[in-house]
Protein backbone atom coordinates (compact mmCIF):
# COMPACT_ATOMS: atom_id res chain seq x y z
CA UNK A 1 0.00 0.00 0.00
CA UNK A 2 2.36 1.95 1.07
CA UNK A 3 6.11 1.01 -0.21
CA UNK A 4 9.35 3.45 0.60
CA UNK A 5 12.37 2.34 -1.31
CA UNK A 6 16.05 3.22 -0.66
CA UNK A 7 14.90 6.58 1.28
CA UNK A 8 18.25 9.22 2.17
CA UNK A 9 17.87 12.57 3.89
CA UNK A 10 20.45 14.02 4.90
CA UNK A 11 19.79 17.75 6.99
CA UNK A 12 22.79 20.86 6.63
CA UNK A 13 24.73 18.55 3.50
CA UNK A 14 28.19 19.92 3.23
CA UNK A 15 28.38 21.87 5.96
CA UNK A 16 30.33 21.02 9.58
CA UNK A 17 26.42 20.44 10.97
CA UNK A 18 26.03 18.18 7.84
CA UNK A 19 23.48 15.29 9.65
CA UNK A 20 22.30 11.70 7.70
CA UNK A 21 19.15 10.81 9.19
CA UNK A 22 18.25 8.07 6.65
CA UNK A 23 20.75 6.07 4.59
CA UNK A 24 19.06 3.39 2.02
CA UNK A 25 15.91 3.19 4.36
CA UNK A 26 13.34 0.94 2.95
CA UNK A 27 9.54 -0.10 4.51
CA UNK A 28 6.64 -1.84 2.99
CA UNK A 29 3.32 -1.10 5.06
CA UNK A 30 0.08 -3.09 4.30
CA UNK A 31 -3.54 -1.99 3.72
CA UNK A 32 -5.89 -1.81 6.41
CA UNK A 33 -3.49 -2.13 8.94
CA UNK A 34 -2.15 0.82 11.70
CA UNK A 35 1.02 0.41 12.37
CA UNK A 36 3.44 1.85 15.50
CA UNK A 37 6.86 3.44 14.85
CA UNK A 38 8.16 3.42 18.15
CA UNK A 39 12.32 4.60 19.36
CA UNK A 40 13.87 6.90 20.98
CA UNK A 41 13.78 11.08 20.58
CA UNK A 42 15.93 12.25 17.46
CA UNK A 43 15.96 8.96 15.50
CA UNK A 44 14.14 10.16 12.80
CA UNK A 45 10.36 9.53 13.25
CA UNK A 46 8.85 12.40 12.91
CA UNK A 47 10.99 12.92 9.17
CA UNK A 48 9.61 10.08 8.12
CA UNK A 49 6.20 11.37 8.49
CA UNK A 50 7.21 14.89 7.02
CA UNK A 51 8.74 13.18 4.06
CA UNK A 52 6.03 11.31 3.13
CA UNK A 53 3.22 14.12 3.68
CA UNK A 54 5.52 16.42 1.35
CA UNK A 55 6.68 18.84 4.29
CA UNK A 56 10.09 17.83 3.86
CA UNK A 57 12.18 16.60 0.28
CA UNK A 58 13.56 13.21 0.57
CA UNK A 59 16.94 13.71 -0.88
CA UNK A 60 16.84 10.38 -2.99
CA UNK A 61 14.58 7.01 -3.05
CA UNK A 62 11.01 6.56 -3.41
CA UNK A 63 7.52 7.10 -1.66
CA UNK A 64 5.09 5.08 -3.53
CA UNK A 65 1.37 5.02 -2.28
CA UNK A 66 -1.05 2.93 -3.92
CA UNK A 67 1.30 2.19 -6.98
CA UNK A 68 1.88 6.01 -7.55
CA UNK A 69 5.21 7.69 -7.06
CA UNK A 70 4.46 10.85 -4.83
CA UNK A 71 8.20 12.51 -4.19
CA UNK A 72 7.26 15.18 -7.08
CA UNK A 73 4.12 16.09 -5.74
CA UNK A 74 3.05 19.61 -3.07
CA UNK A 75 2.59 18.88 0.55
CA UNK A 76 -1.28 20.12 -0.51
CA UNK A 77 -1.54 17.91 -2.78
CA UNK A 78 -1.02 14.63 -0.92
CA UNK A 79 -3.18 16.14 1.59
CA UNK A 80 -6.02 14.98 -0.33
CA UNK A 81 -4.93 11.91 0.31
CA UNK A 82 -2.91 11.73 3.39
CA UNK A 83 -4.38 12.36 6.46
CA UNK A 84 -2.39 13.81 9.69
CA UNK A 85 -2.29 14.99 12.97
CA UNK A 86 0.66 16.16 15.28
CA UNK A 87 1.22 16.18 18.80
CA UNK A 88 1.05 20.19 18.59
CA UNK A 89 -2.23 21.67 19.08
CA UNK A 90 -2.31 24.39 16.71
CA UNK A 91 -1.34 21.89 13.47
CA UNK A 92 -4.16 20.95 11.25
CA UNK A 93 -6.69 23.44 12.77
CA UNK A 94 -7.03 26.90 12.01
CA UNK A 95 -7.32 28.92 15.80
CA UNK A 96 -9.47 31.31 14.97
CA UNK A 97 -11.89 29.83 13.31
CA UNK A 98 -14.56 28.20 14.79
CA UNK A 99 -15.56 24.15 15.17
CA UNK A 100 -18.16 24.58 12.28
CA UNK A 101 -15.74 26.34 9.51
CA UNK A 102 -12.93 24.00 10.59
CA UNK A 103 -14.99 21.13 9.60
CA UNK A 104 -15.94 23.15 6.43
CA UNK A 105 -12.72 23.93 6.16
CA UNK A 106 -12.06 19.40 6.03
CA UNK A 107 -14.98 18.67 3.96
CA UNK A 108 -14.14 21.66 1.34
CA UNK A 109 -10.35 19.89 1.42
CA UNK A 110 -9.20 20.75 -1.91
CA UNK A 111 -11.97 22.78 -3.34
CA UNK A 112 -11.46 26.28 -4.38
CA UNK A 113 -11.04 28.49 -1.35
CA UNK A 114 -13.70 30.87 -1.23
CA UNK A 115 -13.93 32.35 2.31
CA UNK A 116 -17.60 33.64 1.99
CA UNK A 117 -19.27 30.31 1.58
CA UNK A 118 -16.74 28.59 3.67
CA UNK A 119 -19.97 27.28 5.77
CA UNK A 120 -22.55 25.52 3.06
CA UNK A 121 -25.72 24.60 4.33
CA UNK A 122 -25.31 21.08 2.39
CA UNK A 123 -22.46 20.60 4.61
CA UNK A 124 -23.84 21.29 7.62
CA UNK A 125 -25.91 18.24 9.12
CA UNK A 126 -22.99 15.59 7.89
CA UNK A 127 -20.27 17.58 10.00
CA UNK A 128 -23.13 17.95 12.99
CA UNK A 129 -23.41 14.00 12.71
CA UNK A 130 -19.89 13.26 12.69
CA UNK A 131 -19.31 15.63 15.65
CA UNK A 132 -21.80 13.69 17.08
CA UNK A 133 -20.30 10.18 16.53
CA UNK A 134 -17.31 11.57 18.41
CA UNK A 135 -19.37 11.66 21.78
CA UNK A 136 -17.33 14.68 23.38
CA UNK A 137 -20.43 17.14 22.88
CA UNK A 138 -18.50 19.15 20.27
CA UNK A 139 -21.82 19.49 18.10
CA UNK A 140 -22.87 22.08 21.23
CA UNK A 141 -20.06 24.19 20.62
CA UNK A 142 -19.93 25.15 16.90
CA UNK A 143 -19.42 29.16 17.52
CA UNK A 144 -16.78 28.27 19.67
CA UNK A 145 -13.36 29.52 18.41
CA UNK A 146 -11.04 26.87 17.94
CA UNK A 147 -8.51 28.31 20.20
CA UNK A 148 -10.65 28.20 23.05
CA UNK A 149 -11.13 24.28 23.41
CA UNK A 150 -9.44 21.87 25.72
CA UNK A 151 -6.37 19.72 24.42
CA UNK A 152 -8.09 17.08 23.95
CA UNK A 153 -11.32 18.49 22.41
CA UNK A 154 -8.95 20.31 19.83
CA UNK A 155 -6.83 17.07 19.50
CA UNK A 156 -10.55 15.27 18.36
CA UNK A 157 -11.42 17.79 16.15
CA UNK A 158 -8.22 17.48 14.22
CA UNK A 159 -8.45 13.75 13.84
CA UNK A 160 -11.86 14.14 12.89
CA UNK A 161 -11.03 16.75 10.17
CA UNK A 162 -7.92 14.52 9.20
CA UNK A 163 -10.37 11.45 8.59
CA UNK A 164 -13.91 12.89 7.25
CA UNK A 165 -12.67 12.70 3.38
CA UNK A 166 -11.25 9.16 4.57
CA UNK A 167 -7.79 9.44 3.45
CA UNK A 168 -5.59 6.53 2.19
CA UNK A 169 -3.41 7.08 5.08
CA UNK A 170 -3.12 8.27 8.15
CA UNK A 171 -0.06 10.29 10.06
CA UNK A 172 -0.56 10.50 13.54
CA UNK A 173 2.49 11.97 15.32
CA UNK A 174 2.35 11.75 19.30
CA UNK A 175 -1.40 13.09 18.85
CA UNK A 176 -2.03 12.08 22.46
CA UNK A 177 1.47 12.91 23.48
CA UNK A 178 0.25 16.54 25.48
CA UNK A 179 -2.57 14.91 26.83
CA UNK A 180 -3.36 13.56 30.60
CA UNK A 181 -3.31 9.81 30.55
CA UNK A 182 -7.64 9.82 31.14
CA UNK A 183 -7.72 12.06 28.07
CA UNK A 184 -4.95 10.48 26.14
CA UNK A 185 -6.75 6.66 26.33
CA UNK A 186 -10.13 8.78 25.46
CA UNK A 187 -8.63 10.01 22.61
CA UNK A 188 -6.55 6.49 21.49
CA UNK A 189 -10.10 4.54 21.81
CA UNK A 190 -11.82 7.48 18.71
CA UNK A 191 -8.78 7.48 17.07
CA UNK A 192 -9.26 3.16 17.54
CA UNK A 193 -12.95 3.14 16.42
CA UNK A 194 -12.46 6.09 13.39
CA UNK A 195 -9.74 3.76 11.72
CA UNK A 196 -11.48 0.45 12.13
CA UNK A 197 -14.72 1.81 10.97
CA UNK A 198 -13.47 3.40 8.14
CA UNK A 199 -10.79 0.96 7.50
CA UNK A 200 -8.05 3.70 7.35
CA UNK A 201 -3.95 2.39 6.93
CA UNK A 202 -2.68 4.48 9.67
CA UNK A 203 0.74 5.38 11.36
CA UNK A 204 1.07 6.43 14.23
CA UNK A 205 4.19 7.47 16.66
CA UNK A 206 3.98 7.30 20.21
CA UNK A 207 6.50 6.55 23.27
CA UNK A 208 3.48 4.79 25.23
CA UNK A 209 4.43 0.94 24.75
CA UNK A 210 0.67 0.15 25.75
CA UNK A 211 -0.67 2.38 23.35
CA UNK A 212 1.05 0.87 20.76
CA UNK A 213 0.04 -3.17 21.87
CA UNK A 214 -3.47 -2.43 22.65
CA UNK A 215 -4.25 -0.02 19.09
CA UNK A 216 -1.68 -1.21 16.54
CA UNK A 217 -1.21 -4.40 14.60
CA UNK A 218 2.15 -4.12 14.06
CA UNK A 219 4.87 -2.55 15.70
CA UNK A 220 8.06 -1.55 14.10
CA UNK A 221 10.89 0.43 16.02
CA UNK A 222 13.77 2.69 14.43
CA UNK A 223 17.15 3.75 16.03
CA UNK A 224 19.40 5.93 14.17
CA UNK A 225 17.29 5.96 10.80
CA UNK A 226 17.47 2.34 10.95
CA UNK A 227 14.56 -0.46 11.67
CA UNK A 228 15.52 -2.77 14.47
CA UNK A 229 12.70 -4.41 15.47
CA UNK A 230 9.46 -5.30 13.55
CA UNK A 231 6.90 -7.66 15.07
CA UNK A 232 2.79 -7.93 14.96
CA UNK A 233 1.96 -6.49 18.12
CA UNK A 234 -0.31 -9.52 19.02
CA UNK A 235 2.85 -11.42 19.93
CA UNK A 236 4.86 -9.42 22.34
CA UNK A 237 3.25 -8.46 26.17
CA UNK A 238 3.95 -4.46 27.15
CA UNK A 239 6.85 -6.02 29.27
CA UNK A 240 8.68 -7.36 26.72
CA UNK A 241 8.20 -5.11 24.57
CA UNK A 242 9.84 -2.49 27.25
CA UNK A 243 12.66 -4.66 27.62
CA UNK A 244 13.74 -5.12 24.09
CA UNK A 245 13.15 -1.58 23.59
CA UNK A 246 15.85 -1.33 25.79
CA UNK A 247 18.27 -3.53 24.80
CA UNK A 248 17.91 -2.67 21.28
CA UNK A 249 18.97 0.87 22.15
CA UNK A 250 22.15 0.09 24.26
CA UNK A 251 22.89 -2.39 21.69
CA UNK A 252 23.24 0.30 19.07
CA UNK A 253 24.88 2.82 21.87
N1 LIG B 1 13.76 20.51 9.44
C1 LIG B 1 14.90 20.06 10.00
N2 LIG B 1 16.06 20.69 9.82
C2 LIG B 1 17.20 20.23 10.36
N3 LIG B 1 17.29 19.11 11.12
C3 LIG B 1 16.14 18.44 11.34
C4 LIG B 1 14.89 18.87 10.80
N4 LIG B 1 13.93 17.99 11.18
C5 LIG B 1 14.56 17.06 11.92
N5 LIG B 1 15.88 17.32 12.02
C6 LIG B 1 16.88 16.48 12.72
O1 LIG B 1 16.70 15.15 12.32
C7 LIG B 1 16.83 14.26 13.42
C8 LIG B 1 15.57 13.45 13.57
O2 LIG B 1 14.54 14.29 14.04
P1 LIG B 1 13.02 13.82 14.18
O3 LIG B 1 12.22 15.02 14.53
O4 LIG B 1 12.65 13.06 12.98
O5 LIG B 1 13.12 12.84 15.43
P2 LIG B 1 11.96 12.02 16.16
O6 LIG B 1 12.34 10.58 16.04
O7 LIG B 1 10.64 12.43 15.66
O8 LIG B 1 12.17 12.48 17.68
P3 LIG B 1 11.09 12.78 18.85
O9 LIG B 1 10.75 11.47 19.45
O10 LIG B 1 11.88 13.65 19.79
O11 LIG B 1 9.94 13.51 18.24
C9 LIG B 1 17.16 15.13 14.63
O12 LIG B 1 18.55 15.14 14.81
C10 LIG B 1 16.66 16.50 14.22
O13 LIG B 1 17.42 17.52 14.83
MG1 LIG C 1 9.03 13.47 16.49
Amino acid sequence: MLKIVDLNKKFYPGTPEEHTVFENFSIDIEENVCTTILGPNGCGKSTLFNMISGSIKNDSGEIVLNEKNIETLAEQERALFIGKVSQDPSMGVSPSLNIMENMSLAVKKGEKFTFKKLVKRENVDGIVKSLKELDLGLEDKLNTQVKFLSGGQRQSLSLLMATIKRPDLLLLDEHTAALDPKTSKLIMDKTNDLIKKEKITTLMITHNLKHAIDYSDRIIMLNKGKIVLDIKANQITEEELAKVYNEKIAEMM
